[in-house]
């Protein structure tokens, strides 16, 4: 198995910000096509260059498509040889976001990733995620009681942004008051990750969104810093007391953290409760399954609604050494070179998933690698995100069993999310 060059693989451009444009099941049909080549297809920046006007070169820079759920695997749980540390988005984020964010777990290695997974994952745990559920179930009641009494038109924006973010901030002891400011700079801060307009979306941030984002991680250390003298039982306090192989968080690592928090786990959720509210009224048969019996299918429902929308659709790694991916015989991947990890494709791999593109709640097994392809750096919130999915689908169809999306997303057209802008609804 070799890799195949850009010359030689179909008409797919995955640097063509056209791409990211098309309709999902077009996308679909491309990535399909790539898993069937013999191996990874090479995506030149070359789409980039000519997108800005510039003459289109042979490519010296780009990366390596993983396609297949067994390429993606391969490279999750073989971190020595596929490293995160020079980053994991693409295109590279500007460097005010490597700044803010540069020191988050999700673009470090061992041994300093493993220590600073160590701390926060004792802020994860039994105990704590169990308070967390009982106020997963409060904040779910009241957005509920507040669409019943104030009938919103759009869902992402009434109910599903809100969950996760108003959670996380409950779970790490955030006032109030700065937490509408803070939800506008999240918004802000991601909307301009991955956009399928590389060139023109390497926006300038205003020095106004830095100095937010900048503001809200000083208000975080500073938060941490009265928690460490007189600890509560909310996440920031488990952060700045835990002491793991003699370390604890610095206040910098601590607002890093909650930024990382904030980008991985409000979007990806607001998405995934939004795509799933579409999927089952687009499938009305699955619906009903789910609806006749709660108990039995929530959990089903949420891992097929997860694979099927795939939040995230791709993150990245380097090569540390030389590697043949897929055994002695695979393709020859040279140290420095990048690939990326397509996730979305790996959960539509018809050697894994039986007729994959169809929406099933009652899938199993459900192998899919939404939130990662295992390994070390496997989603820190994968058992919260599930839990908040559960809990809010069951709060509004056990209240309002009506409840069912009216067209289609407004869907914001990127190579790193499945976002959508807005979702209307009905009940
Ligand atoms: C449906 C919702 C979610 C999806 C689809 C999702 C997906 C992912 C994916 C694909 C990764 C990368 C895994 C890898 O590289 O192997 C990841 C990492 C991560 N996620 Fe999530 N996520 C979700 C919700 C959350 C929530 C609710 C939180 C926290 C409150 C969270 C926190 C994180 C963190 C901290 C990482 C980095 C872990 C590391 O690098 O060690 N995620 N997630």
């Amino acid at each position: 198995m070799g890799t195949v060059a850009a010359s030689d693989a179909p008409a797919v451009d995955l640097a063509d910000p056209g791409f990211w444009q098309l309709p999902a099941p077009a996308r679909a049909a491309a990535f399909a096509e790539l898993r069937r080549l013999p191996g990874p297809v090479f995506v030149g920046e070359r789409s980039e260059a000519r997108a800005a006007g510039r003459p289109a070169k042979a490519p010296a820079k780009g990366y390596h498509a993983l396609v297949r759920h067994a390429d993606v695997v391969e490279a999750s749980r073989t971190p020595a040889v596929f490293l995160s540390g020079p980053g994991v988005t693409t295109p590279e984020p500007a460097r005010w976001v490597r700044l803010l964010f540069g020191d988050s777990m999700v673009n470090l290695d061992d041994p300093r990733h493993a220590q600073l997974r160590r701390i926060v994952s004792r802020a994860f745990t039994p105990r704590l995620i169990s308070r967390v559920e009982d106020d997963i179930r409060r904040v779910a009641a009241r957005l509920v009681d507040r669409v019943e009494r104030e009938r919103p038109e759009d869902f992402v924006t009434s109910v599903a942004a809100e969950l996760p973010f108003q959670v996380i901030c409950n779970m790490m002891g955030i006032p109030e008051e700065p937490r509408r400011a803070i939800l506008d700079q999240v918004n802000h801060a991601s909307e301009h990750t991955g956009v399928a307009r590389p060139l023109r979306s390497r926006i300038r941030v205003p020095g106004r969104g830095l100095r937010a984002l900048a503001r809200m991680q000083g208000m975080v250390a500073d938060l941490g810093r009265e928690r460490r003298r007189r600890p509560t039982d909310d996440l920031i306090s488990a952060l700045v007391t835990a002491d793991v192989d003699g370390r604890r968080l610095t206040g910098r690592e601590l607002g890093a953290f909650f930024s990382l928090l904030l980008v991985a786990g409000v979007e990806t959720t607001r998405n995934a409760l939004a795509h799933g509210l579409h999927l089952l009224t687009a499938h009305p048969e699955q619906r009903a399954l789910l609806l006749g019996d709660l108990d039995r299918h929530l959990g089903g429902a949420v891992d097929e609604i997860v694979r099927h929308s795939t939040p995230i659709i791709q993150f990245r790694r380097t090569l540390a050494v030389d590697h043949r991916l897929g055994g002695p015989e695979g393709t020859l991947l040279r140290a420095g070179e990048k690939v990326v990890l397509f996730f979305g494709s790996a959960n539509r791999d018809e050697t894994v998933f039986t007729d994959p593109d169809a929406f099933d709640i009652t899938r199993t097994p459900n192998p899919h690698l939404g939130f990662g392809g295992g390994g070390p750096h496997y989603c820190l919130g994968a058992h919260l995100a599930r839990q908040e999915m559960k809990v809010l689908y069951r709060e509004l169809f056990t209240r309002l069993p009506e409840a069912r999306s009216l067209g289609g997303p407004d869907l914001v057209p990127s190579s790193f999310d499945h976002r959508v802008r807005s979702l209307r609804f009905t009940f």
